[in-house]
């Protein structure tokens, strides 16, 4: 299945406390972060677009980085992560789109093809992580209740979905002036269509705090 991918890279990595945005901190000596995630997707022949999603002061070291690659375009970011996808989604030319953190370079390949196939029958997917600890609801230092463990996922990327139905929820998103916090809530809220879930993998983690570079 021929799909698209926004690679979103738009961030500033504040989190980390680098003193420069965490995609282009270098996990060896010859690749970034961004290098990483972006040759899984250059890697695999049915990938046959790939936007990078990066900030607008940043935009042209990145081009001058990547345009070799016949497959890969670029798209500004915005304000938001979402924002960064919307920009990116306009871009999108195939059927299906792939959204993916480029902060995640360590997905591993076999999760692209097992995402692949479940959208084929399906709308929409998503790598997802069964929670091993117990997730209270909080508000104001005070629990007001505990979830049901076995029901509580932790979302990873990437979410994929049928191109016209992620456009149209980040469209109706834009005019309600809502922000969800990844991409699957807002299938959750305008798709009126069942997310799949794939199970992800452990070490799929998003690089976030100064902790994820040190054990990288
Ligand atoms: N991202 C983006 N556009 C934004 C914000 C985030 O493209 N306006 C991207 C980041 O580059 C990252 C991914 O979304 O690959 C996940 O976001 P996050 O981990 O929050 O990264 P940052 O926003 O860069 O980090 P922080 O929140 O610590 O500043
Ligand atoms: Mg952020």
């Amino acid at each position: 299945m021929k799909y698209s991918t926004i690679l979103l890279a738009a961030g500033k990595g504040s989190r980390t406390n680098l003193d420069y945005n965490k995609v282009f901190y270098h996990l060896d000596t010859e690749r970034t972060v961004l290098d990483t995630s972006l040759s899984l997707f250059l890697k695999d022949p049915d990938c046959t677009q790939i936007i990078i999603v990066c900030a607008p002061y940043e935009l042209d070291e990145v081009q001058s980085l990547y345009s070799q690659y016949p497959q890969v375009e670029f798209a500004q970011g915005g304000e938001t992560r979402q924002a960064s996808v919307y920009n990116g989604l306009k871009k999108v030319c195939e059927n299906h789109v792939f959204i993916h953190d480029a902060a995640r370079p360590f997905l591993k390949p076999y999760l692209i093809e097992q995402l692949k196939k479940t959208l084929e029958t399906e709308n929409a997917c998503l790598l997802m992580i069964p929670s091993t600890d117990t997730v209270k609801i909080v508000e104001a230092g005070y629990v007001i209740k505990t979830l049901t463990r076995d029901q509580v996922y932790r979302a990873q990327t990437p979410q994929c979905f049928k191109t016209e139905l992620i456009r149209k929820c980040h469209e109706k998103a834009v005019t309600a002036k809502k922000t969800a916090t990844d991409d699957a809530q807002l299938v959750e809220w305008y798709g009126k269509t069942p997310i799949r879930i794939v199970y992800g993998d452990e070490e799929n983690t998003k690089i976030t705090l100064p902790s994820d570079l040190s054990n990288s």
